[in-house]
């Protein structure tokens, strides 16, 4: 049995302050939910205030990316060390990054390295583009960025690992997949890549979330599929009576 894992991606948003009253609005309400795992993402800045207020809770903490140097003169850049004294989780090879950012297949495979180095589990996010679903590449693209993403990393059991179906024409624009599309790539796709890497057995157990315009109204709808083992969330994730009742909605 996987624990649901329900994560916010906060982005590029939220001040310190801002960031303080989005989790003093979260704590009720996310505290009383049980048998789901939850994750927020907030930016850098504000990680050590969320961290404080987080202190006792069975709420977990991620950063958003990181370096994979441990440190050295690499100017506007956070290592896993750094990032471990906060988090237990850090997103690597989300679209943005890959889009605006230069990330690649390779530069996710060393962060998902030096992520494991420090203990930190990475949420590995993949997912096609809209040109790349259109010309019915899906499952070749979600398959190499796996298998490249992945491979040679010392994964070696199913809690090793987080990885998120994000198809990219599905973020931020309101228009999610069909429950029936992100099952096909997961299944199909992403669990025996898993496996053909790790072994069928790290493969069972690693949680592989949906991501894209998952929304309130429509969370249930993924979470009622054996094959989804939760979310990442990113709008809704800013709101507190969104993310609440998505996670209320993976219970
Ligand atoms: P969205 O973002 O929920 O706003 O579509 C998801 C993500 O980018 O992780």
């Amino acid at each position: 049995m996987r624990t649901p894992l329900i994560a916010g991606n906060w982005k590029l948003n939220k001040t310190v302050a801002e960031a303080q009253q989005l989790v003093s609005d979260l704590l009720p309400g996310l505290e009383s939910i049980s048998g789901v795992e939850k994750l927020l993402c907030p930016p850098f800045t504000a990680l050590m205030a969320v961290a404080e207020l987080l202190k006792g809770k069975d709420i977990g903490l991620g950063g958003q990316n990181l370096y994979w140097e441990a440190s050295g003169a690499y100017t506007g850049e956070i290592s896993p060390t750094m990032l471990a004294e906060f988090c237990q989780y850090v997103i690597i090879g989300h679209s943005e990054r890959r889009a605006y950012f230069g990330e690649t297949d390779q530069t996710v495979n060393q962060k998902v390295g030096a992520a494991l180095a420090h203990n930190l589990t990475p949420v590995v996010c993949v997912g096609e583009t809209l040109e790349e679903k259109e010309a019915e590449r899906a499952a070749e693209v979600v398959s190499r960025q796996v298998k490249d993403g992945l491979s040679g990393t010392k994964i070696s059991s199913g809690d090793d690992l987080v990885v998120a179906y994000e198809p990219v024409w599905a973020i931020g624009t309101g228009r999610a997949a069909t429950p029936d599309d992100a099952v096909v790539i997961i299944r199909n796709v992403i669990r025996p890549t898993l496996a053909g890497l790790f072994g069928e057995g790290v493969s069972q157990g690693v949680r592989v979330l949906y991501g894209g315009s998952v929304k309130p109204g429509n969370a249930a709808d993924f979470f009622s599929l054996e094959d989804v083992d939760g979310a990442l969330i990113g709008g809704a994730s800013l709101n507190a009576n969104d993310f609440v009742a998505i996670a209320q909605a993976a219970a």
